[in-house]
C-alpha cells in the first residue's frame, strides 16, 4: 500500500500543478476548443466524423496552453484571434502526429478510447492525419507570417525525421544515449519549442527573449518525453489512456533500458527475447521492473528529466516576473509530476 505521503505526491501534486497551469487561461483554452471544433469540421461527412472523433477525445492540451502562456509572459495578449488560432494549430499538428504515430506503433488505444487506426483502419488514419496537417498549415497561413511558417515547417519536418530515425533503431539494444536524445528532440521537443517561440513572436518580443522562450520549450519538451518514457514503465493503461509497458514491445528502448544495457550488457538478451515475442511472457515485465528497481534506474532517469526542467526554468530568467512567467516556471513541475 502507498504511504500517505506517496499518495499525495502521486495524486495531489500533479492536480495542483495542472490547476496552476490551466487555471489562469481557462477562457483562452475554451476559445481554443471552439476554434479546434471549427477547424476540424468539414462539409465532407467522413472528415467531419473523424475530426469530431479525434478532437472530442480530449488530451491534456499542453501545447496550446504553452503558446498562450508564453504569449502573455512576453507582454502579449493571449486571447487575440492570432494567439488562439496559432495555439489551435499547434494542437492540430500534435493530433496529426499522434494519429500517424499510432499507425506506426500499431497502437490500439489513445486517450482512453480506440485509436483512429484501430477504429477506422490504417487507410483512414493516414489520410486523416494528412488532412489535419494540411488544415493546420492552412490555418497558420492566415497569420501571413513567414517567420512563423518557417518554424512550423521546420518542426514538422523534424518530427517526421524523428519518427523515421526511430524506425531505423527499432529492436536495437545497442542504441546510444546520443541517438536516443536526437530522436526525442525531433519527435517531441521541437514542437514544444515552437509553441513557446511562436507565443513570443506574437507578443512582439525582442530577439533575446524569443530565443530564451525557444530554449525553454526545447528543454521542457525533452523533460516531457523523458517523463512520458518513464510513465510507460511506472503507470498503467487506465491512468495513461494508452497502453503501458508498450515501448519495449514496440521494440523501442528508452533511456532507462539504454543505460541499463550499457551497465549490464548481459541484460540485452532478455530484452531481445521480449521484443521478439511481442508480449511479456512468464513474468518478463516484472523482471524488467525488478532490474530497474534494483539499479534505481527510474530515480536516476527522473533526475535527468529534472535537470532539463531546471534548465528550462533558468531560460525564463530574461522575463519580467508576472503571474504568467511564474506559471511558466511551474510547468516543469507539472511535466515531471504528471501521471497521465
Ligand atoms: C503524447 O503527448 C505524445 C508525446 C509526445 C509523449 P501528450 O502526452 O501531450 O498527449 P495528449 O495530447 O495529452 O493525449
Ligand atoms: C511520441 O512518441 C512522439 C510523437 C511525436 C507522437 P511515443 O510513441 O512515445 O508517443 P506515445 O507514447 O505513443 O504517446
Ligand atoms: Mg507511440
Ligand atoms: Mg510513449
Amino acid at each position: 500500500m502507498k504511504t500517505f505521503a506517496a499518495k499525495i505526491k502521486s495524486e495531489l501534486l500533479p492536480k495542483i500543478a495542472a490547476r496552476k497551469m490551466f487555471g489562469l487561461i481557462a477562457d483562452e483554452m475554451a476559445m481554443v476548443e471552439e476554434e479546434f471544433a471549427r477547424q476540424a469540421s468539414s462539409n465532407i461527412q467522413v472528415i467531419d466524423y473523424l475530426g469530431e472523433y479525434v478532437r472530442s477525445s480530449g488530451g491534456k492540451r499542453v501545447r496550446p496552453a504553452l503558446l498562450i502562456l508564453s504569449n502573455y509572459a512576453c507582454g502579449g495578449n493571449g486571447s487575440t484571434e492570432g494567439s488562439i488560432r496559432l495555439a489551435t494549430v499547434m494542437e492540430m499538428l500534435h493530433t496529426a502526429t499522434l494519429v500517424h504515430d499510432d499507425i506506426i506503433d500499431n497502437a490500439d488505444m489513445r486517450r482512453g478510447r480506440e485509436s483512429v487506426n484501430q477504429k477506422f483502419g490504417n487507410q483512414m488514419a493516414v489520410l486523416m492525419g494528412d488532412w489535419l496537417y494540411m488544415s493546420a498549415f492552412e490555418t497558420s497561413l492566415k497569420e501571413r507570417s513567414l517567420e512563423i511558417l518557417d518554424i512550423l515547417t521546420h518542426l514538422t519536418r523534424k518530427m517526421t525525421e524523428g519518427e523515421l530515425i526511430q524506425l531505423t533503431v527499432i529492436g536495437n539494444t545497442d542504441i546510444t544515449e546520443d541517438a536516443y536524445f536526437d530522436i526525442l528532440r525531433r519527435k517531441t521537443a521541437y514542437l514544444f519549442s515552437g509553441c513557446c517561440e511562436i507565443g513570443a513572436i506574437l507578443a512582439g518580443a525582442e530577439k533575446e527573449v524569443q530565443a530564451a522562450l525557444r530554449d525553454y520549450g526545447m528543454n521542457l519538451g525533452i523533460a516531457f518525453q523523458l517523463a512520458d518514457d518513464l510513465l510507460d514503465f511506472t503507470s498503467d493503461e487506465k491512468s495513461l489512456g494508452k497502453a503501458a509497458g508498450a515501448d519495449l514491445l514496440e521494440g523501442k528502448l528508452t533511456l532507462p533500458l539504454i543505460v541499463l544495457c550499457r551497465q549490464y550488457p548481459e541484460f540485452k538478451h532478455e530484452l531481445k527475447e521480449i521484443i521478439a515475442n511481442g508480449t511479456y511472457q512468464n513474468g518478463a515485465r516484472a523482471k524488467v521492473m525488478q532490474k530497474l528497481e534494483e539499479t534505481r534506474m527510474i530515480e536516476h532517469i527522473r533526475s535527468v528529466a529534472l535537470s532539463y526542467s531546471d534548465a528550462a526554468r533558468k531560460n525564463l530568467e530574461v522575463l519580467r516576473k508576472t503571474k504568467y512567467s511564474l506559471v511558466l516556471e511551474e510547468i516543469p513541475n507539472f511535466v515531471i509530476l504528471r501521471n497521465s
